[in-house]
This record gives structure tokens, sequence and C-alpha cells, in this order.
């Protein structure tokens, strides 16, 4: 009912609608709807209530509910169910938990925090409180496993694409990583449960790092990682940021299960890459090659010369990229 409240003082923005008019309309009491309207003012939504007027919505909190959310999103699928939370252990975990009891292809997870975010190769993904966005995605694609590795490029294209639409000049590190100033802001864990010549689900997790200040940062991670508040020195909105990048996942995800191939989406890592033309180390456990990256092929992979002059195409998976000196 909370919900069904603030889509009216939503659609009634900057106007007041009455009690009387949200009891009949929702079909609850009076007595009711000023209860309701209690707790969504301690929830952070800001309202004016005018006796013999009603409510009026000044501002919402930066919380990023689907009610929040669902204004800015003109998908079909992906994010028409989103489950919110305060805070999770990791989204990626309960999305496979709810894949696994069988929730809808699109079905999304966002927590204000993760208490347990996982990154790539077994590291962890520092996820503080209302200063990111730490979302996943359930996908049920209908495509051999072995090309499941690339929807992580499909997802680096989408979120690229929803960084630039905020006005900032982020660039794609092959395969999932988004950088700015060199240093990363995003990264995504794309996990499977699939058999032999069948997926069962994919859950693609995403995390950006929105507004953490600097010094959120451990002296550690500062080397490498930043945020688009510390680079662009404002707060970024979180909310069609989110939307911008199911948005465009859509489409991207869509055209890759309907023509079978990522062209748009590499075509973006490409102009956006900002590892082409650099002089790389490929880190595969504790075996360092360095090489030039080239190019990347149309399905995904890093074309790169190493020294001796052979050219070889550098899978994903278990291989970590990095730059001559640093991250990049
Ligand atoms: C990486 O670059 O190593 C991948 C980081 C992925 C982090 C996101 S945050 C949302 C989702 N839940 C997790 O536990 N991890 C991913």
């Amino acid at each position: 009912m909370k919900e069904e409240i603030i889509n009216l003082l939503n659609k009634n923005k900057n106007e007041f609608i009455s009690g009387e008019d949200i009891s009949s309309i929702l079909g609850i009491s009076r007595a009711a709807v000023w209860k309701y309207m209690k707790v969504i003012k301690e929830d952070g939504y800001n309202i004016e209530s005018v006796s013999r007027k009603g409510y009026k919505l000044i501002s919402a909190p930066d919380l990023l509910t689907f009610q929040e959310i669902s204004p800015y999103l003109n998908t079909h699928y992906i994010g028409k169910q989103i489950n919110y939370f305060n805070s999770i252990d990791s989204t990626n975990d309960e999305g496979k938990r709810l894949a696994n009891s069988g929730c809808s292809e699109g079905t999304v997870i966002i927590s204000e925090e993760q208490t347990m975010g996982r990154g790539r190769l077994g590291r962890t993904w520092v996820s503080p409180k209302f200063k990111g966005i730490w979302m996943s995605i359930v996908l049920r694609p209908d495509i051999e496993p072995m090309n499941v590795a690339k929807i992580t490029q499909v997802g680096a294209a989408a979120v690229l694409k929803a960084i630039k639409e905020q006005g900032i000049n982020a660039h794609i590190k092959w395969p999932n990583d988004i950088v700015l100033n060199n240093k990363k802001v995003c990264g995504i864990l794309t996990e499977m449960s699939g058999e032999i010549n069948k997926i069962n689900y994919v859950v693609m997790g995403i995390g950006i790092n929105v507004n953490i200040n600097r010094e959120d940062f451990s002296k550690e991670i500062e080397e490498v990682a930043t945020s688009l508040k510390v680079e662009e020195g404002r707060s970024i909105e979180r909310k069609p940021l989110v939307a911008s990048v199911l948005n465009n996942l859509e489409e991207l995800y869509d055209e890759f299960i309907r023509n079978q191939d990522i062209k748009t989406s590499i075509d973006i890592c490409r102009e956006n890459s900002i590892l082409i033309g650099k002089t790389i180390r490929i880190i595969n456990r504790s075996n360092v090659i360095m090489a030039e990256a080239m190019d990347l092929s149309d399905d995904g992979k890093l074309i790169v010369k190493y020294e001796d002059g052979s050219i070889h195409e550098v899978i994903s998976g278990e291989v970590s990229v990095r730059g001559l000196y640093g991250y990049v």
C-alpha cells in the first residue's frame, strides 16, 4: 500500500492530492492514509500536508526502489520486477537464490549496501551504503554456455553508454571494467548455472562507484579505484543512471539474443577501449606476459601481439589485464 501511495504522490508531483481522493482511489480509510503518510515521511519523502488541500510531494529520497526508478525506465522486461534491499550479503547471491526458485527473466536485485559484495577472481567488492549502484540482473539466455562470457561485454557496453549519457567520459577496460581517468569506477561479475549444453540462468552483477568519497577507499584500493563523484567533483543522481543501464542493457541484450552476435556491443567496447594501442601485461595466475593490445574480435576476445611478433586472441575467463606500470 505504501508503494501505491508513493506512486500517487509521484503522479501528482507539485500538486496537492487530497486524503479523500487517496482513500477512495486505493479503497482504504482516511486514518490508514494518515498512518501510511507518517511512515512514508519517515522513509525520507518530503511531503507537505495542508488541511483541506491534502498532500503534496516536495522531494523524494535518494533510494533505488522500483517506485523511484520506474519513471525513468522504458524496458519491456528488465527491471519490471525490482527486489529492493536496504542491506544484503551480495545481490548476485540473492539473484541466484531467486533464479533457483524460478523468478522471471529481467528480475533485478538492488541493495543500498552489500556486506559480502564479491568481485571477479574471488576478490571482495566494497559496497558502502547509499553511495553506489550494487545490482544484479537475472537473465535466461537461449545460447550455448560457451557464449556466456559475451554477455559481460554487453553489460560493459550498457554501463558505458549510461555513464556517457550523464555527460561523463569513461572508457572500457576489457573485458568488464569501466574506467574514468585511468581508475576503475565499475566492475561486472557474470555468474551462470547450467549444464554442458544448456544454461539455466545467468546473474549479471554490476557495481558502480557513484558517490563514494575519496576517504572511503582504503589506501590500497585508492590506487586503482575511484568514483564518479571523486572524478567529476559533484554528486551524481543514481536513479536515472540505474534506469539508463537497464534501458541500454535490454536493447543490447535483445540484439544479442535475436542475432546471436554482439556486434553493436563490441563496437561500443572497441570505440571506447582504454587498452587498444597500449602495451599491457596479461596475468594468468603468477604468469605475466607482455603484449600490445591490438583490437577486439567480433566475438569479444582481446587480440594481442606478443613481443615475438605473434598474434593471439585472449579469452576473458581467468586472466587479469594490467597496464605496463599500473592498472591501465
Ligand atoms: C569485478 O570487477 O571484480 C566485479 C565486481 C562486481 C560487483 C557487483 S556489485 C553487485 C553484484 N553483487 C556482488 O556481490 N558483486 C556484483
